[in-house]
């Protein structure tokens, strides 16, 4: 079975979650699955190797992933986290939810300037999340490399929103 097929088989869609018409994908039997885990780290990594010199992990789930290539791959990992969790001087970015807006931060200075950042995060469904990611990077004066997902939500338009960006998912899926 390749990455793509075991992803399929060990994730799971919960419906009406976490409110009632969401379909929710979830990924953390990929991830409590020790060869599953290590077969997507190396896949993200491998698909972006040798072009990237730091990892930037979108809070929350996308930690799980960004921290484990920082770590395979020996090199910087750097948060974007939900406003107001990160301390000092930061930027900001809002993005687009299904009711509402919400904000992600980085803080700025935290790698060489020109630094090739690999964004990663879990799931991409509208490509809010990714291209707000994306501009704070871009912000902090760093070159987005890529974006590595596990799981792609076709049809609710985040390729589109990141049509200038090397965008890698090892699964994607009709939303
Ligand atoms: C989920 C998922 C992605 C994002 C994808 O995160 O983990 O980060 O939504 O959706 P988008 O492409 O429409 O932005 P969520 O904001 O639910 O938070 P979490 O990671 O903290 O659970
Ligand atoms: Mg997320």
């Amino acid at each position: 079975m390749n990455i793509s097929e075991l992803v399929l088989e060990l994730s799971d869609t919960i419906p009406d979650f976490p409110k009632s018409g969401i379909v929710f994908r979830d990924l953390t039997p990929v991830f409590a699955d020790a060869d599953a885990f290590t077969a997507v780290i190396d896949d993200l990594a491998a698909r972006f190797s040798g072009r990237f010199d730091a990892v930037v992990g979108v809070e929350a789930r996308g930690f799980l992933l960004a921290a484990a290539i920082a770590y395979a791959k020996h090199v910087p990992l750097v948060a974007v986290r939900k406003a107001g969790k990160l301390p000092g001087e930061v930027l900001a970015e809002n993005y687009a939810l299904e009711y509402g807006t919400a904000t992600l931060e980085i803080r700025p200075g935290q790698l060489a300037p020109g630094s090739r950042v690999l964004i990663v995060d879990d799931v991409l469904a509208t490509g809010g999340s990714s291209s707000a990611a994306a501009r704070l990077v871009e912000r902090s004066g760093y070159v987005v490399a890529g974006i590595g997902l596990v799981l792609e939500l076709d049809g609710l338009g985040g390729r589109d929103r990141l049509s200038t960006y090397d965008v890698y998912s090892i699964v994607a899926e009709r939303a």
